[in-house]
């Protein structure tokens, strides 16, 4: 499988990490684990005890070890994988909970989730154990765009879905703009699609709350330009090199804006502006 671009090829001399990054980057655990282990004195640099998890190493050079064993290359994988609701985002659970990992088989390397999906949500979720990969995705500054479809527990005007895509103010600070369009509104329910570029804690349902509402369905359809296609709830597949590639290219859709209708319709500025200037006036306005 080829490895998604590698923006350091050009360093003449590969730039140095520090070692709980270099531990997780082969694909032994997450870098808090990597962190305990170095502590514990379980890790060696060029045959040495190192307990600073911060130390600079240089991958290709340094020896490192855990346990005694070198740590090799693994192999890299990139899924894909549909979460149903119940799963946790965890690797065990103390309460015995199903977790994605109920969901692996057959997957040779240690895998992690790149940001986190809540219980109840369902849809995209990547794993690998390509911890630079998995810091790109998730990082705020890359800006890769996650769309989500909402169920609302009431109907929401025209305003509230402006305030969504100019941003609310949530305990950990103001959101970024959003696109957000709205798909239909039933009796008592609005339907619609919303898509950030940050990932914060639950970061929708609180958008959602800070309107007054509630989220009674969240389903993750998109992330970057990377939709659900055929994929079975519940079921997982390698992602593409050109899926890849595509998650490294910088977003299109941080501008936000606001439109009603059924996704997927053309997105120009003009019926943008024209459709939220029309529902302002509207019954929902
Ligand atoms: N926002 C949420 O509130 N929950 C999720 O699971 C994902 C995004």
């Amino acid at each position: 499988m080829r490895k998604p671009e590698d923006n350091s090829s050009h360093h003449k001399t590969p730039p140095k990490k520090t070692l709980d990054r270099v531990i997780s980057q082969a694909g032994l655990g997450s870098r808090s684990e990597a962190r305990g282990w170095i502590g514990a004195g379980r890790v060696t640099v060029n045959g040495k005890t190192v307990q600073t998890p911060d130390v600079w190493v240089d991958p290709e050079r340094d020896r490192v070890s855990v346990d005694g064993r070198p740590l090799q290359a693994a192999s890299k994988q990139y899924l894909l994988l549909y979460k149903p609701k119940g799963y946790l985002t965890t690797y065990k659970d103390p309460e015995g909970r199903r977790t994605i990992y109920d969901l692996l088989e057959n997957v040779s390397e240690r895998v992690f989730p790149v940001g986190r999906l809540d219980q109840d949500t369902t849809g995209l979720l990547i794993l690998t154990n390509d911890g630079e990969f998995g810091d790109y995705v998730t990082s705020p500054e890359s800006k890769v765009p996650k769309t989500y479809l909402v169920k609302s527990s009431q109907r929401l005007s025209g305003e509230q879905l402006d305030q969504l895509c100019n941003g609310v103010v949530l305990a950990d600070g103001p959101t970024r703009p959003a696109i957000v369009n709205r798909v239909r509104d039933s009796e008592k329910y609005t339907f619609f699609e919303i898509t950030i570029t940050e990932g914060r804690n639950r970061q929708v349902r609180r958008m959602v709350e800070a309107l007054g509402a509630k989220v009674l369905k969240l389903v993750r359809t998109r992330i970057g330009p990377i939709g659900m296609k055929d994929l079975e709830i519940g079921k997982y597949r390698t992602l593409t090199p050109e899926e890849l590639a595509s998650l490294r290219k910088p977003s299109r859709s941080s501008r936000n804006g606001r439109r009603d209708g059924p996704p997927h319709a053309s997105r120009n500025g003009t019926s943008e502006r024209a459709a939220n200037t029309s529902r302002r006036r509207g019954h929902n306005g």
